[in-house]
C-alpha cells in the first residue's frame, strides 16, 4: 500500500493535526518528515487539548508507530518534554522512532536565529526563534551534527568541538552575543542520548518495510507551502521542504511510493510572521477571523495575520505538491460573514494575473481580485453530512473545488473529531460538481 501525504496548502496551522489524526486511525505508520519545533499541530479530543510540536500526529493510537523522519531538525530537549508531558497523559511513547540521520537543534541554533533576526531589525523575517534556520543552514553546510552523533558520546564531543568553535566566534564577534560553554552542552547532551538511545533507528528502512508489507504511512507535513524554502516567498519562508518532494527526501522513500497528496486547506487564510500576504484583511474583518477562529500560533502564541480565501495560491499549491484531494478546515469560522469573498486573480500594476508571480516584489504588489459569494448565517458545528450543510455553503465548498480542479475530501466544521465530514461517498453533489481546469478560469 503507497503512502499518503498530508500538507498544508497555505501559509501554515490550516489544521494539519487534526486531519493527521483523523486519517491515522485507518493508517499503520504516520511519519513527520520536515520542519522542527516551529511547527504546533492541535488535536482536540473530547475536549483535551493536545499541542505536538515534534511528536507525530498519528501518537493517540496505540496502533500507530509514529516515526521523525531525516528531513526533521530535532531539539532534544523539546522532544523529551513532549514525550514527557504524553506520558503523563498515559500516552505510550515507547513505539517512537527516531531517524538516525535527523539533525539535532544545539543551543547555538536557538542563540543565532535570535541574533540574526535582532540584526535583521525592520527587514526581520519574523521567525519562530527555535533556532530552525541556522540548524538547517548548518545541515547543508555538513556541519551539523545528527542524532547518530548525539547518541556516540565520543564521536559528539569531537564534532561538538568544531562545531561550537565556529559558532562561538560567529555568537561573539559577529553578534557580540555571549559564548555557549562547550563542557555544558556536551553534558546537557549526554543526558537526552541516555534517553533518546533506545529511539534512534535506520527510519527509511523502518519505513520502506511497512510500505513493502502493505501497511499504510501517513506523511505528515510541517508549515504549508508558501513557507516552503524554494516554492514559498521567499524570504519569508521556514528552512525545510514542505511541499510534496519534502515527503521523499524528508523520510527516504521514492515518489512511487506516494500515492495520494492531501492539502490541508483553511476555508480563508492566515499567516505567522512577516512577508507579503495578497488577501490580508488587517481590519474588522481579519480581527473578526481571528477572534472567532481563535488565530492565535500555537508555538509562538503570536496573532495570525488572516484574510479572505485566495484562489491563487490554492492552484498553485495543488500544482507545485501534485496534490490529489483537499480537507478544508475551518468552514464554521465564515459562518459570520453575511457575505464573503474569495481571491480569483491579481492585478499588478496593468496586468492581470492567474498564477503567483516569480518575485517577491511583484507578489507583495499584488491586488487581489475577488468574487463575492454569499454567506449563511447559521451554526454548521453540528452538521454531519455535507447535505445538511446551508445551501451557501455548500456553494462555497463548490466553488472552491471547481477552481481547484480536485475533489474535496474533507470538510472541518470544528476543531474536535468527530466536528468532520469525510465525503468519501457522502455527497453526491459535491462528487458530481463538474471539476475545470485552471486554463479555462474566468478571470
Ligand atoms: P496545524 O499547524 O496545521 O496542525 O494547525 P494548528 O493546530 O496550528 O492550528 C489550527 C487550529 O484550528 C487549532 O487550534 C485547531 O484545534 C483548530 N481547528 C482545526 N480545525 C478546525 C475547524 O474546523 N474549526 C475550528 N473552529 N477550529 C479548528
Ligand atoms: P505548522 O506546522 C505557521 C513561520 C514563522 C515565520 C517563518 C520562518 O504549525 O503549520 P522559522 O522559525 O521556521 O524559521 O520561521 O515560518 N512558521 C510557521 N507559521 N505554522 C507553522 O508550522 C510555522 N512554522 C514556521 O512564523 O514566518
Ligand atoms: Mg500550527
Amino acid at each position: 500500500m503507497p503512502g499518503i501525504v498530508i500538507l498544508g496548502s497555505q501559509w501554515g496551522d490550516e489544521g494539519k493535526g487534526k486531519v493527521t489524526d483523523l486519517l491515522a486511525d485507518d493508517m499503520d505508520m504516520v511519519v513527520r518528515y520536515q520542519g522542527g519545533n516551529n511547527a504546533g499541530h492541535t488535536i482536540v479530543c473530547d475536549q483535551d487539548v493536545l499541542k505536538l510540536h515534534l511528536v507525530p500526529s498519528g501518537i493517540l493510537y496505540p496502533h500507530i508507530v509514529p516515526v521523525i523522519g531525516n528531513g526533521v531538525v530535532v531539539n532534544p530537549k523539546v522532544l523529551l518534554e513532549e514525550m514527557d508531558d504524553l506520558t503523563a497523559r498515559g500516552i505510550d511513547v515507547s513505539r517512537l522512532r527516531l531517524s538516525s540521520a535527523a539533525h539535532i537543534i544545539l543551543p547555538c541554533h536557538e542563540a543565532l536565529d535570535r541574533l540574526a533576526e535582532e540584526q535583521r531589525g525592520g527587514a526581520r523575517l519574523g521567525t519562530t526563534n527555535r533556532g530552525i534556520g541556522p540548524a538547517y543552514a548548518d545541515k547543508a553546510s555538513r556541519l551539523g551534527l545528527r542524532l547518530q552523533d548525539m547518541v556516540d558520546p565520543k564521536h559528539f564531543t569531537e564534532k561538538l568541538k568544531t562545531t561550537l568553535a565556529l559558532k562561538n566566534a560567529l555568537i561573539t564577534k559577529v553578534y557580540g552575543g555571549e559564548p555557549l560553554d562547550l563542557a555544558e552542552v556536551i553534558s546537557t547532551y549526554a543526558g537526552y542520548a541516555e534517553r533518546l538511545r533506545g529511539l534512534v533507528t535506520d527510519t527509511p528502512l523502518l519505513i520502506k518495510r511497512a510500505l513493502a508489507e502493505g501497511e499504510n504511512v501517513l506523511f505528515e507535513g510541517a508549515q504549508g507551502t508558501m513557507l516552503d524554502l524554494d516554492h514559498g516567498t521567499y524570504p519569508y519562508v521556514t528552512s525545510s521542504s514542505s511541499t510534496a518532494g519534502g515527503a521523499c527526501t524528508g523520510s527516504g522513500v521514492g515518489p512511487f511510493d506516494l500515492s495520494e497528496v492531501i492539502g490541508v486547506t483553511k476555508a480563508y487564510v492566515t499567516r505567522v510572521g512577516l512577508g507579503p500576504f495578497p488577501t490580508e484583511q488587517d481590519n474588522r474583518i481579519g480581527e473578526a477571523m481571528q477572534e472567532v477562529g481563535q488565530e492565535f500560533g500555537t508555538t509562538t502564541g503570536r496573532r495570525r495575520r488572516c484574510g479572505w480565501f485566495d484562489m491563487v495560491i490554492m492552484r498553485y499549491a495543488v500544482r507545485v505538491n501534485s496534490m490529489t484531494s483537499i480537507a478544508i478546515t475551518k468552514l464554521d469560522v465564515l459562518s459570520q460573514f453575511e457575505s464573503l469573498k474569495v481571491c480569483t486573480g491579481y492585478r499588478c500594476g496593468d496586468q492581470v494575473l492567474s498564477e503567483v508571480p516569480v518575485d517577491l516584489a511583484g507578489f507583495g504588489a499584488c491586488e487581489p481580485i475577488y468574487q463575492e459569494l454569499p454567506g449563511w448565517s447559521s451554526h454548521i458545528g453540528g452538521a454531519t453530512s455535507f447535505d445538511e450543510l446551508p445551501v451557501q455553503a455548500r456553494d462555497y465548498l463548490e466553488f472552491v473545488q471547481r477552481e481547484a480542479g480536485i475533489p474535496i475530501r474533507l470538510i472541518s466544521v470544528g476543531p474536535e473529531r468527530n466536528q468532520t465530514i469525510l465525503l468519501d461517498g457522502a455527497s453526491r453533489r459535491l462528487e458530481k460538481s463538474k471539476l475545470i481546469y485552471r486554463d479555462d478560469l474566468p478571470i
